[in-house]
């Protein structure tokens, strides 16, 4: 076990520097990345087919990482030494833990980002659904959370479909980054072992490699880009539940059971509490990716064990991602919205902009004739809240046949992204299906 150290490290040193609690999170990576590389030992004619048989079957009875290891891959070394002896030690060649780690958290990123994405569409489809049931349904629109103009919910509701269908595109984008093979990269410049690295990135499903051999075993920078749209992501969601709070705190919606608790004190609180935790992972979020970023930026080239410290937030944030989706896909599908009684001054903007239209003078002077009557309190509106709506002309307004339309388009949109994310998911699953000698 100690055969690569200079000493016998003291415990505080061990203990100090090891990766093996947050390792766990990439066994099932790690794993696969040996894989590849003894078939590609086997492929260079570096090992006979025998011994790359008993190295893979060894492999897959690796389950857990004991203690006293400076990292997995260590663990996992010493594991096959002593299950297949000497002959184990070929694994060494051609191979670093510094491009093995860089391959596991990519294949561990890509994962994840694949489950996200799938879950961005399902809270997307409970929106388009949910938007459907309401376009009818009158709610206020706030603007520095005073009351602004009639909308409907409908409106509200696919403003965060809108902003999932963007925050969707560019994790794509972000993944197709990280979906780059480090492997065979050695320490840093390689190694003389001729190692085909496009088919190792095959045969892991990558859809390229990371070419230069630096990059690919320093480099974090593609992991930090997903996981910096991950927390624009969250601080999207954050604002939603924000919304949330405030809406059913003035009794415009009426959040579902499952999502309040009630105080020990007053028996009639209806606490909004998934939204709350929402709120405060969306913090603590931008909190990981300043640690993300802080660590990082003074690390100088090539591998640095700096880079080890920031794995534990890859998955922290992902975990936080993935059940605040699910947590407001749950809500939002059981929301109720209370019948509301909108003010009659939230219609003096339509009254301004018609008396403008229709009587052909400047906006400016029919903006100051309808605010005369809202400051002498002798306003009254013209209108009905639906006409209001109904009378909204441009696209992506709440007006009832044109936002019926747009949920259509948007329909279209999210059908072809789900295609997209299966489709990509199938061709990784297809490729890794080739991983056996
Ligand atoms: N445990 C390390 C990590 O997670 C990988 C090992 C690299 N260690 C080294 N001494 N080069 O990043």
């Amino acid at each position: 076990m100690l055969y690569r150290s200079w000493g016998t490290n003291k415990d505080e040193v061990i203990n100090y520097t090891s990766s093996i609690d947050t390792d766990n999170a990439i066994l099932e990576e790690v794993k696969m990345t040996m894989k590849a590389h003894i078939i590609s030992l086997y492929l260079g004619g570096y090992i006979t087919k025998e011994i790359a048989k008993r190295l893979l079957s060894s492999l897959n009875e690796f389950k857990e990482i004991g203690q006293g290891y400076e990292d997995i891959h260590e663990a996992l070394e010493d594991f096959l030494l002593k299950k297949v002896g000497e002959d184990a030690g070929w694994i060494g060649l051609g191979r670093s833990r510094n491009d093995h780690v860089a391959t596991a958290l990519r294949l561990k990123l890509r994962n994840e980002m694949i489950e996200i994405l799938v879950e961005i569409n399902n809270l997307r489809k409970t929106l388009l659904n949910k938007a459907k049931e309401h376009i009818s349904t009158i709610f206020p629109s706030y603007t520095h959370l005073q009351l602004a103009q009639p909308t409907t919910f409908a409106h509200y509701l696919t403003y965060i479909e809108e902003e999932l269908e963007s925050r969707w595109e560019l994790l794509f984008s972000a993944l197709k980054q990280v979906n780059r093979s480090p492997l065979g990269s050695g320490a840093i410049v390689g190694s003389n072992v001729k190692i085909d690295r496009i088919k190792e990135a095959e045969l892991l499903g990558f859809d390229d490699i990371i070419y230069n051999t630096m990059s690919a075993t320093a480099s974090r920078a593609d992991l930090i880009s997903a996981i910096s749209e991950l927390t624009v992501l969250m601080t999207a969601l954050s604002r939603i539940a924000e919304d949330l709070v405030f809406f059913s705190s003035n009794k415009l919606v009426t959040l579902p059971d499952s999502h309040v608790s009630t105080s020990s004190l007053m028996p009639q609180k209806r606490n909004p509490v998934t939204m709350e935790i929402l709120r405060a992972k969306a913090g603590e979020s931008i909190g990981i990716l300043v640690s993300l970023l802080s660590i990082y930026k003074g690390i100088p080239i090539g591998y640095n064990l700096d880079l080890q410290e920031m794995n534990k937030y890859y998955w922290l944030l992902v975990d936080y991602v993935k059940s605040s989706l699910k947590v407001l896909n749950s809500l939002i599908s059981q929301i109720k919205v209370n019948n509301v009684k909108i003010d009659e001054s939230s219609l003096a903007t339509d009254d301004a902009e018609i008396l403008s239209i229709n009587k052909r003078i400047p906006y400016r002077s029919a903006y100051f004739e309808i605010a005369k009557k809202v400051r002498e309190g002798s306003y009254k509106s013209t209108l009905k809240i639906e006409e209001s709506i109904n009378m909204k002309a441009v696209i992506g307004s709440p007006n009832f046949d044109l936002i019926t339309n747009l949920i259509k388009i948007k329909e279209i949109k999210l059908e072809e992204d789900i295609k997209k994310i299966e489709e990509y998911k199938l061709r990784i699953l297809s490729k890794i299906g080739e991983l056996q000698v």
